[in-house]
């Protein structure tokens, strides 16, 4: 039988992956939108057919984690068999700046999700995007599901309320609900004010002449960083397990933020000291030194396994930029013909 699958957060990185591995898988997707003043839907547009069209497999409605009766109304609507709560505020040096709406939406967002489940009677498994921003300030290296939390950021707070209440609910109630706790994760998706994808539009644009600084925070923290693709994967083997749990998902390798822009920087023969700057404006009120996860237990128990190497992350982020950064110059330099031409007949 068909499976029917409700994601939040669809039109960000991971949802659109996700989206896109479980309709290979052959499940009816149906995701969560938010109103917007412009279209914000690029990531998941190739997925999209037109609605009315007979055996479309992708559905957007409109809800929001901030207001329940969405919720619960799409819910009804929708009877998943599995639902997964991507949905969330999710930068953590935002989170410093609006701290009480990060609590709402990636904290608040998930027992409102849970709430539904429960008053609606409906018996969706439930995936929680849980994160290694719950380490924080890490107890022990690598971290494991067994290492004690210390969150750094309203957003690492915020994050460790949904992962607990995710937990009491499997335990209170009997729910499948289980938490990924994700180690950062990239791709040529990522948000542009995340540092990776910074890092590949900055270095690109410096290669074509688009831009000449770059300007960074901390270049000392310390991620374990993975390719997206492969970590949606995760969340399905986690979905899909006999039993709800918890799983770190990670790749076992850190690497500094200087690192990043070194190989980035390096790939496409330019010396990043060049033109890196430090602008204070990056660093947060706590930071995150070091990240790196022991994903002995997902890989165990549910045979997951990363395919994108450190190495490969940033070659296939910097290619695609690169040609973003290629479409970009060809399109002021037909700006600059196209002007240059008027003010020639303007001439004549
Ligand atoms: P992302 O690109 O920032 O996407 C976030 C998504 O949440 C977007 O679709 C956004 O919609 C949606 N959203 C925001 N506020 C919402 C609200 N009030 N109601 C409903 N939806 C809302 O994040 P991502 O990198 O794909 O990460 C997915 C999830 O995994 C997040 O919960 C994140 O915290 C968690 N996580 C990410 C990583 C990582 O390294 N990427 C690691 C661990 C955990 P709009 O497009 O309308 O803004
Ligand atoms: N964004 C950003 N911009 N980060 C910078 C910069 C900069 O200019 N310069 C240095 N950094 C450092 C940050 O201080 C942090 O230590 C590191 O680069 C990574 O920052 P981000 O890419 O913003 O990611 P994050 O680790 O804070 O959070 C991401 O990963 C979490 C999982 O550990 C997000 O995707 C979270 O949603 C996710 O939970």
């Amino acid at each position: 039988m068909t499976k029917t699958a409700l994601i939040s957060g669809i039109t960000g990185q991971d949802g659109s992956f996700l989206a896109e591995v479980l309709l290979e898988k052959g499940y009816d997707v149906y995701g969560i939108i938010r109103r917007s003043s412009s279209f914000n839907t690029d990531r998941i547009d190739h997925l999209y057919q037109d609605p009315h069209e007979k055996g479309t497999r992708l559905r957007l409605l409109y809800g929001d984690l901030n207001d329940s009766s969405s919720l619960n109304t799409i819910l009804r609507q929708v009877q998943p068999d599995e639902i997964y709560n991507l949905g969330a505020q999710s930068h953590v040096r935002v989170s410093f700046d609006i701290p009480e709406y990060t609590g709402e939406v990636t904290g608040l967002g998930a027992v409102r999700f849970l709430e539904a489940i429960r008053e609606t009677g409906i018996k969706p498994r439930f995936y929680q995007a849980s994160s290694s921003e719950l380490f924080g300030n890490a107890f022990e290296t690598p971290q494991t599901e067994a290492t004690p939390f210390h969150p750094r950021s309203p957003y690492g707070c915020a994050k460790a309320y949904a992962y607990y209440i995710t937990v009491n609910y499997r335990e209170s109630y009997g729910l499948f609900a289980s938490n990924g706790i994700l180690f950062n994760h990239e791709s040529e998706r990522r948000g542009e004010t995340f540092v990776s994808r910074k890092i590949t539009r900055a270095a690109t644009r410096i290669k074509l002449g688009l831009q000449d600084k770059l300007y960074m925070g901390n270049l000392d923290a310390r991620r374990d960083w993975g390719y997206a693709r492969d970590y949606v994967e995760a969340m399905w083997l986690i979905m899909n397990a006999d039993e709800p749990d918890d799983y770190v998902v990670a790749t076992g390798e850190t690497h500094s933020v200087r690192e990043f822009l070194e190989k980035t920087f390096g790939y496409l023969d330019l010396d990043w000291e060049k033109y890196v700057e430090i602008d204070p404006r990056y660093f947060r009120p706590a930071e995150v030194d070091l990240l790196l996860g022991d994903a002995s237990k997902v890989r165990r128990q549910l045979g997951w396994e990363p395919k994108v190497t450190f190495d490969g992350l940033v070659k296939l982020m910097t290619d695609y930029d690169l040609q973003l950064a290629k479409q970009e110059a060809e399109a002021r330099e037909l700006k600059h013909t196209s002007t240059t031409n008027k003010a020639r007949w303007g001439s004549m």
